[in-house]
């Protein structure tokens, strides 16, 4: 199988190339393709003729997107589209990454792939509105939809709680929005695999379980060994430019039915904590080596 990853230099792009070893793949980051330009994108799918394209590029900065919608909608809608009408073209089939960021957070128990889209944010409507778009072009196009990514190559909350815990005794994390932490591995292996199932429609793809980021922060503090006491706050004094979902979780329901099982995001984090204190050790052990 010939597979073309747009979004190959991103977090989850990393994951992709480095678990996705059985197939020819095809690492296409922002330099070989701008997707806002059709012909840019028309001539690296020409060339590549893949199977499958997987489309993991995006524009992810949620607030970033809020401050600067167009960019949003031409990266993440426009963009999207443009891969859809390539893909079409080299009759390739197509994987497109959205996000549980497509839900307003009000329904309070796990989201199904048949429930209604209603962002509450430019990212997510961004989002949405390629997730209505693509599926005129490519009827049988597979959008997996996934959340809270986590992994090594890429800017991630465990990094961020971690970084500041070294220089604070207590952090202050918020705890009015539930979702489901995913390892970019995890969702590396399973799209890998949707691919070779050939996966259609929508499918929901995160680590099993479900906590808040204060809960999370917990864990990561917990799982690390530190002493940084971690408070409960809200949304509400920590405004930011995007309002995020209150409740994000995505049923299973959706993969399951692929045969594919996702393990606990307590289980993943405890990997990705341990390979990137061993990483980080050898970082150390060769520069003290160097000197
Ligand atoms: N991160 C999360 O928590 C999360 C949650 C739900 C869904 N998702 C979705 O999962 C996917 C992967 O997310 P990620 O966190 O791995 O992303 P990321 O680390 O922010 O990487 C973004 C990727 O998109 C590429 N890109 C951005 N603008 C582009 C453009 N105009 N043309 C071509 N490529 C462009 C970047 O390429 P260059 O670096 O080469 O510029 C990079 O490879 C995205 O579709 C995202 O919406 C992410």
């Amino acid at each position: 199988m010939r597979v073309a990853i747009f979004g190959a230099t991103g977090m989850l792009g990393k994951a992709l190339l480095g678990q996705w070893k059985d197939d020819d793949v095809i690492a296409l980051g922002s330099a070989q393709a701008d997707i806002r330009n059709p012909d840019q994108v028309n001539a690296v799918l020409g060339q590549a003729k893949p199977d499958w394209t997987v489309l993991a590029a995006a524009y992810t900065d949620v607030d970033g997107c809020e401050i600067n919608p167009t960019l949003a909608s031409a990266v993440n809608t426009h963009g999207a589209l443009n891969v859809a009408k390539a893909a079409a073209r080299v009759q390739s089939k197509l994987l497109f990454l959205s996000t549980d960021y497509v839900f307003d957070g009000k329904k309070g128990s796990p989201y199904e792939i048949t429930d209604e889209r209603r962002p509450i944010n430019a990212y997510g409507k961004s989002k949405a509105e390629a997730e209505e778009k693509l599926t005129a072009i490519l009827p049988d196009c597979c959008i997996v939809r996934t959340s809270w990514l986590f992994g090594p190559g890429g800017k991630c909350f465990p990094d961020t709680i971690l970084r500041i815990a070294e220089s604070r005794k207590a952090i202050e994390v918020v705890n009015d929005q539930r979702g489901c932490p995913t390892y970019t591995l995890d969702l590396a292996d399973a799209i890998a695999k949707l691919c070779r199932l050939g996966s259609k429609g929508i499918i929901h793809c995160t680590n099993s379980g479900d906590c808040t980021w204060f809960e999370l922060a917990q864990e990561i503090i917990r799982n690390a060994g530190l002493s940084t006491t971690v408070k409960p706050t809200t949304s509400d004094k920590y405004v930011r430019p995007a309002e995020r979902p209150k409740y994000s979780v995505l049923s299973s329901a959706s993969l399951n039915s692929y045969g594919i099982e996702m393990r606990s995001w307590q289980q993943t984090l405890t990997n990705y904590l341990a390979e990137r204190s061993r990483s980080n050790a050898e970082i150390a052990s060769s520069l003290s080596n160097r000197a």
